[in-house]
């Protein structure tokens, strides 16, 4: 399980994530909706310790840290729970100068000291789960936005991660490629990744989050399960955000829910 227990996270005196008490369950998908600035990329980077909480308790497992202000925690602390992690970023962020298995395998062989042949072959078990196994020897600059975003779910999930945290893993993608991504990601759901998920479309969140948490100003609104927060929203503020959205993907053509 994730458990985030009265998270705070400050820059300076601004206060982008206000007391934060959220549980996931190990094997269910979490999506993050909410306006932009609401604070979604911030809580995914607190998860896995990108940026260091002000206050509050991060939980993975049976890993815990606690965090006071002005007091420093640990190096090999943060690294223990980091690694529990996977992260996937909206533009991909693959090394330029490896080819997609070497994408794949470099964490395995550079941190977890794997040799070369073992990380071999689970990358290359992994390429083929999200359908790349034919790219493999590909550099990042001769593929697609999608496929290189399939690369990089690959690579996130090479070292076994007990969460995989996706920011806005399709955006950057035009519908069609974008679908590409969708199917991988719904299938590592449907095989029970523990996923949490910030994401502005909410055909990718209903399609694959079990529950979704509304963020707005650093708060969450509301958290309900999927079927529900799209249909009968509690608060107002969540209707309000979900009509806008279904607006305009309706406007821009892609159709509503
Ligand atoms: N390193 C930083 N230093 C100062 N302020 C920051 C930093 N990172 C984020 N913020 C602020 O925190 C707030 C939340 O940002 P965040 O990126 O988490 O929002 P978001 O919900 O992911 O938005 P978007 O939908 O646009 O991606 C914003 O007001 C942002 O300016
Ligand atoms: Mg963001």
């Amino acid at each position: 399980m994730i458990g985030l227990t009265r998270l705070e996270k400050r820059f300076g005196d601004h206060v982008v994530l206000n007391d934060i008490t959220l549980e996931m369950a190990e094997g269910s998908v979490t999506a993050l909706i909410g306006p932009s600035g609401g604070g979604k990329s911030t809580l995914l980077r607190c998860i896995n310790l990108l940026e260091i909480p002000t206050t509050g308790q991060v939980r993975i497992g049976d890993d815990a840290l606690d965090f006071h202000p002005g007091q420093r925690v640990g190096w090999a602390s943060i690294q223990r729970l980091r690694r529990q992690t996977g992260m996937v970023f909206q533009s991909f962020q693959l090394f330029p100068h490896r080819t997609a298995l070497g994408n794949v395998m470099e964490s395995l062989v550079t941190v977890l000291r794997w040799p070369q042949e073992r990380a071999r072959q689970r990358a290359m078990e992994l390429l083929d789960k999200v359908g790349l196994a034919h790219k493999a020897d590909a550099w990042p600059a001769t593929l697609s936005g999608g496929q290189q975003q399939r690369v990089a779910i690959a690579r996130a999930l090479a070292p076994s991660p007990r969460v995989l945290l996706c920011d806005e893993p399709t955006s950057a993608l035009d519908p069609e490629l974008s679908g590409e991504v969708v199917d991988v990601l719904a299938r590592l759901a449907q095989e029970g990744t523990t996923m949490v998920m910030a994401t502005h479309d909410l055909r990718l969140a209903s399609r694959i989050a079990q529950e979704v948490v509304f963020l707005d100003a650093g708060t969450v609104v509301e958290k309900a399960p999927a079927t529900r927060i799209f249909s009968t929203p509690e608060r107002e503020r969540t209707r309000r955000f979900i009509a806008s959205l279904t607006h305009r993907e309706t406007e821009s053509g892609n159709g509503a829910l």
